[in-house]
């Protein structure tokens, strides 16, 4: 485990006191937002691809990528390529008025959807560091192919979490807590599989291990360049940055009819964050056995997962439903424990 030397803990805290850019009361207790510089190296891939030119080359790349038998991932695998670089990543630290007795943070690791549970955090004493991924929000955004890959993502999650054992603005936590939803935990399962216990519990919502759904899913997004999608939002991004085409994909692959508020589709699909290429073409990194990771594991997905579970999370692998043939990935944690039923009605998204 490649802990951060005590010295360039110091000194990195130092620095972002510096860029501490507000301070915002919220029900329950206070968030500090700032821009932390995280240095990383990271073991990406070296994608034989070019920057797209147009929406045709995008679509046609997922179309061989989703077809059955494809060999996309084959054909574009050029090894290994080393990415060492600093980050501007948005943070938000928000303390609790009252913090729990077993000091616990939480790092919340987001997928495409904010979903914001901050102020429930706070209320039960734990204080928990949100931030934008590495591509989205206030975040930087470096290539979408070469840099901007779940083996990066997984790095800057480990730098966080370093960053949350070194009293962040003077505050000690004793237990840090990795929350992840959807693609945010699959970034937390590959923080577990290189750097073992750096995490004290990780709960993983909106996950499982089984891919036969994923073809399907990937295809149903309707991946679409972020710039042609909403020039809005997104002229300034390259065309390797990618999102769903529409309201109608947000609720293929996030929603289940029936089980939401309309508004919060609509909110969802308002606020919804782009992807890379480079993510979406290995989006759950490895999911071979994570060996060094014993500390407890919590897994929340709603019963209908359309991206995890191919729409039904009750099939069985194995003897045993989606959910907990996923424990075969932690064969050492200590406690592996599932919601006591699969949450009914439910898709990725839930509150
Ligand atoms: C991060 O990298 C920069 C530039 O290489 C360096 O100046 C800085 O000291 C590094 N920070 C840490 C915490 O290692
Ligand atoms: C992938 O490669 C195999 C073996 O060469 C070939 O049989 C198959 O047709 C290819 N699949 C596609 C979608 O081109
Ligand atoms: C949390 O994890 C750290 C790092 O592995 C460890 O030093 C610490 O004892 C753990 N805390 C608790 C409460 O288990």
């Amino acid at each position: 485990m490649a802990l951060l030397k005590v010295s360039a803990l110091a000194s990195l805290f130092v620095f972002l006191t510096s860029l501490v850019n507000s301070a915002t009361a919220v029900a329950n207790g206070n968030c500090f937002d700032a821009v932390i510089p995280v240095n990383i190296t990271a073991d990406n891939t070296n994608y034989k691809l070019t920057l797209p030119k147009n929406q045709e080359e995008v679509t046609d790349l997922f179309t061989r990528f989703t077809s059955l038998t494809s060999n996309v991932t084959t054909e574009i695998d050029g090894g290994t390529k080393t990415i060492k670089a600093t980050y501007k990543i948005w943070t938000s630290l928000c303390i609790p008025n009252n913090q729990d007795a077993a000091k616990t943070v939480e790092l919340a690791v987001h997928g495409w959807l904010q979903v914001n549970y901050v102020e429930a955090a706070l209320k039960a004493g734990h204080a928990i560091l949100i931030y934008d991924r590495l591509g989205t929000g206030q975040s930087d955004k470096p290539d979408g192919i070469a840099e901007v890959q779940v083996a990066a993502q997984v790095e800057i999650a480990g730098e966080l979490a370093k960053y949350l054992r070194a009293k962040p603005r003077g505050n000690q936590f004793d237990r840090v807590i990795g929350v992840g939803h959807s693609f945010g935990s699959a970034q937390l399962v590959g923080l577990a599989r290189k750097y073992g216990n750096v995490l004290n519990a990780t709960v993983l919502t909106g996950f499982t291990t089984f891919v036969g759904g994923t073809g399907t899913a990937a295809a149903a997004f309707g991946w679409t360049i972020a710039s042609v999608q909403n020039p809005k939002r997104f002229s300034s991004l390259p065309s390797s940055y990618i999102i769903s085409e529409g309201i109608s994909n947000s609720q293929n692959v996030f929603f289940r009819f029936g089980g939401y508020d309309p508004a919060v589709l609509q909110a969802a699909e308002n606020t919804k964050a782009t992807s890379t290429i480079g993510e979406i073409l290995n989006l759950f990194g490895s999911l071979s056995p994570v060996t060094d990771y014993t500390n407890p594991i919590f897994i929340v997905t709603g019963d209908k997962d359309y991206i995890l579970c191919g729409g039904n999370c009750y099939q069985k692998v194995d003897g045993v439903n989606l959910l907990e043939s996923t424990k075969g990935i932690f064969p050492r944690s200590r406690s592996f424990r599932l919601t006591s039923r699969l949450t009914p009605d439910m898709a990725i998204t839930f509150t």
